[in-house]
């Protein structure tokens, strides 16, 4: 018999118990225990022999097949006879023989797996090799929906386990991947890597769409490729809004490059704000994705009994291509990626663009009555309102002082929220709770609070650094930073930024063997302050900001609202950049902004903000009578279909990308009413666009909302039609110009 199959074999007894005398009986090098193997390898050999054998019946005792099951999507598990896991990769349902070794579910360093394993740990007595058996398999139904399967697997010869975590959601066709590691051994495991997957694939047909961008023009270059054998790697070292270059979400296609409406497809999306590292391996008989947290220079050594948790990995299902991927993504979201999902979201006016840093309390209050009269619902207070001794004036000053600058707020905020209120304006104020300026009360009294490396000079960025959360003071200190200011009377709503990453990750905290923790710790600490202020201002609607990579990932998304996608606001831009997220994320989270930037028609920057969470950054007391009217008719008609765009199904038309224009719909749940999104980018011609997820038999009537002054009317203004016309035949738009758009609405046909 090969070498291998006496340790399998020993393996798999490890698996019923291991005492010291079993382990001289059971020991691969014992000859008699050799003898008494060949005689079950030719039992185990013949039982290859017979087709589909292995995966109906357990080869030997002990072993079994685990399967998780959505509506559309299955993950099947076997226990091989060597004792350890293995994976049938996705979308392959026929039965296997004997499993290859590299198709074990969640491989480990050091022990016979030669390609880039899962797992990489160095035992407490320096052996740097893990092997995991298949211990046992708990299912708990959370929900009628909803399923947690648990494996655990466990080393033969350390008291060491891996369990790997699914949570499956039937309906959607979601399942969340994590994996936590504990151990009991004489003192701590150095994690090298710990993967939260290792999700394999078929070896042939398998692309890659992943998201490339920087500040200004996050996710604004899909790139779609083929995964060919070697390894290709998306990953971020950046530490904190660790999404400046690319995001952590992506799509895998087996049926070749992705298609919007047919397909195979399977999106992946790291829960995880900090370093990540998404690593696809095509090693000749099958393609592995392997996600997690990043592990360059973040060895974690773990003590005994301390359970490492490592991030969420969102994997959805669809057989029907990107479209039908996005719907199942954005419901999931909205039942558990992001807060009050099923809520629509008001109409914001921020002043960033309008005053930048140049305000005071005067300044403000002025621009509450415009706001008000044109339909606002809420007012969003930006940087610039904190800083005595080092006032806010520019980005050189006052982060970490969070006291309101006494000469333009004299009153503090509480007097300007409560203004606010008496025009029935919501109010929210702008923070970023995790920086400091060196130019500032808090660094002259903290200097060893910040990120930084001994020796070396500070590297400022935006002239500020960020505030070590491994630091229980610093914890505390951010804590009362956000308790006083949200709870300030009036305050309903609150802009997070983060407007720096890591360069230099050292921790004055942590200890000189323990400094490659802080990529991890300072990720979980945050995550505790923001589900403190979730937990403690429920009432409070938060934005996740960070200007530039955005932090659109669903491991800080599920404490907040929406997420800001980028500084740019360039509607020309946005119509490409929001079709990118919307991938991904629901639009409802996705902070759209109608701003100055590009100097476009207002008309089309309203259009462009209205298929998304409306917000406007204008001077409304410098704009013309015509604009105005156009901001008023875009924010009515916004609060006439919010139920429909922000809470309904959206289906991706025409893409923006290289083309003259881009469309979308959205459907209410009970597809009685749509809304037809065209943006035209170029000039072109008014085509007809035909919108998907109609009922087929239902009765929709036209009609253009917000019609862009001096444009003819809808040739099919105010007719009627079935959905299966309307899918058929389509609507012709209002639009045929750069830079003109149309919004129309089927709505139910009134009797
Ligand atoms: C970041 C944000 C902007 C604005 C500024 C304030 O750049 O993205 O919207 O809040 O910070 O400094």
């Amino acid at each position: 018999m090969p070498e291998e199959f006496y340790f399998a074999v020993s393996e798999c007894v490890n698996l019923i118990g291991y005492s010291s005398r079993m382990k001289q009986i059971f020991n691969p090098h014992n000859r008699v225990f050799r003898r008494r193997c060949n005689g079950i390898g030719l039992v185990a050999a013949l039982m290859t022999l017979v087709p589909g054998l292995f995966a109906e019946v357990p080869p030997s005792p002990g072993s079994q097949v685990v399967r998780l099951d959505t509506a559309h999507f299955g993950l099947v598990f076997l226990v091989g006879i060597d004792g350890r896991l293995y994976q049938q990769p996705v979308g392959d349902r026929g039965a296997k023989g004997k499993p290859p070794r590299e198709d074990e579910a969640y491989p480990q360093a050091g022990d016979g797996y030669i390609w880039e394993p899962a797992l990489q740990a160095v035992h407490a007595d320096g052996n740097t090799s893990t092997a995991l058996l298949f211990k046992d398999v708990t299912r708990t139904n959370e929900t009628a929906d909803c399923e947690v399967v648990r494996i655990k697997l466990c080393d033969p010869a350390y008291p060491f386990e891996t369990t790997l975590c699914f949570r499956t959601h039937r309906e959607q066709d979601v399942v969340e991947q994590w994996t936590e590691i504990l151990h009991h051994e004489s003192g701590a495991v150095t994690l090298e890597r710990m993967a939260s997957t290792a999700l394999l694939l078929p070896a042939t047909n398998i692309y890659l769409t992943h998201f490339f961008g920087g500040w200004a023009k996050e996710m604004l270059s899909p790139i779609t490729e083929a995964i060919t054998p070697g390894l290709k790697v998306l990953d971020s070292k950046l530490g904190t809004r660790a999404e400046q270059f690319r995001n952590s979400s992506f799509v895998l296609s087996l049926d070749g490059a992705p298609q919007e409406n047919a397909g195979r497809v399977l999106a992946g999306s790291l829960a995880w704000s900090g370093s990540f590292q998404c690593a696809f391996e095509g090693f000749g008989s099958g393609v592995r994705a392997l996600c997690g947290v990043n592990p360059f220079a973040s060895a974690y050594h773990l003590e005994p009994g301390q359970v490492f948790t490592t991030p969420k990995m969102i994997w959805v299902w669809s057989a029907n291509g990107l479209g039908d991927m996005s719907r199942k993504f954005h419901r999931w979201a909205r039942d558990f990626g992001v807060r009050d999902g099923h809520k629509t979201r008001t109409v914001l006016l921020n002043n960033w663009e309008t005053t930048g840093f140049n305000f005071d309390f005067n300044r403000i209050t002025g621009f509450f009555d415009p706001a008000r009269e044109i339909g606002a619902e809420l007012f969003l207070l930006d940087d610039g309102w904190f800083g005595n001794k080092h006032p806010r004036l520019d980005t050189h000053a006052g982060l970490g002082d969070w006291e309101p600058n006494r000469q333009r707020l004299p009153g503090g905020l509480a007097p300007l929220a409560a203004e606010a209120g008496k025009r029935g304006l919501k109010f929210g104020i702008w923070l970023e709770p995790e920086m400091v300026n060196p130019q500032s009360e808090l660094f002259e009294r903290h200097p060893d609070w910040v990120i930084a490396q001994p020796k070396r000079k500070h590297e400022l960025r935006r002239e500020q650094m960020v505030l070590d959360l491994t630091r229980p003071a610093v914890r505390e200190f951010e804590w009362q930073v956000i308790s006083n200011t949200l709870g300030v009377p009036g305050i309903s709503y609150a802009k997070w930024d983060c407007n720096r990453y890591l360069t230099q990750p050292g921790s004055s905290w942590l200890a000189p063997d323990r400094q490659s923790h802080l990529m991890t710790d300072y990720v979980n600490a945050l995550y505790a302050l923001m589900d403190k202020t979730a937990q403690t201002f429920p009432g409070t609607e938060l934005m996740l900001c960070s200007g530039g990579g955005a932090r659109a990932d669903y491991g800080a998304l599920k404490y907040f609202h929406e997420f800001w996608p980028s500084d740019n606001t360039d509607p020309v831009i946005r119509v490409p950049m929001q079709w990118d997220y919307s991938y991904f994320f629901p639009v409802l989270s996705l902070a759209s902004h109608v701003t100055h930037w590009g100097e476009r028609p207002l008309h089309f920057a309203c259009s462009v903000a209205m298929s998304a969470r409306f917000g406007m950054d204008l001077d409304l007391a410098k704009l013309s009578p015509e604009d105005k009217a156009v901001c008023a008719g875009a924010i009515s008609a916004y609060k006439h279909i919010r139920e429909v765009t922000l809470l309904g199904d959206l289906y991706r038309l025409e893409t923006p990308h290289g083309t003259t224009r881009g469309a979308l719909n959205f459907v209410a749940e009970d597809r009685a009413r749509a809304v037809v999104f065209v943006f035209q980018l170029k000039d072109g011609e008014a085509l007809p666009v035909r919108p998907q997820g109609l009922d087929p038999e239902k009765h929709y009537s036209i009609h253009e909302l917000n019609p862009a002054p001096g444009r003819a009317a809808l040739p099919q203004e105010g007719r009627t039609f079935t959905g299966t016309e309307l899918m058929r035949d389509g609507v012709s738009p209002s639009c045929a110009k750069a830079l003109e758009a149309c919004v129309i609405e089927l709505a139910p046909e009134t009797k």
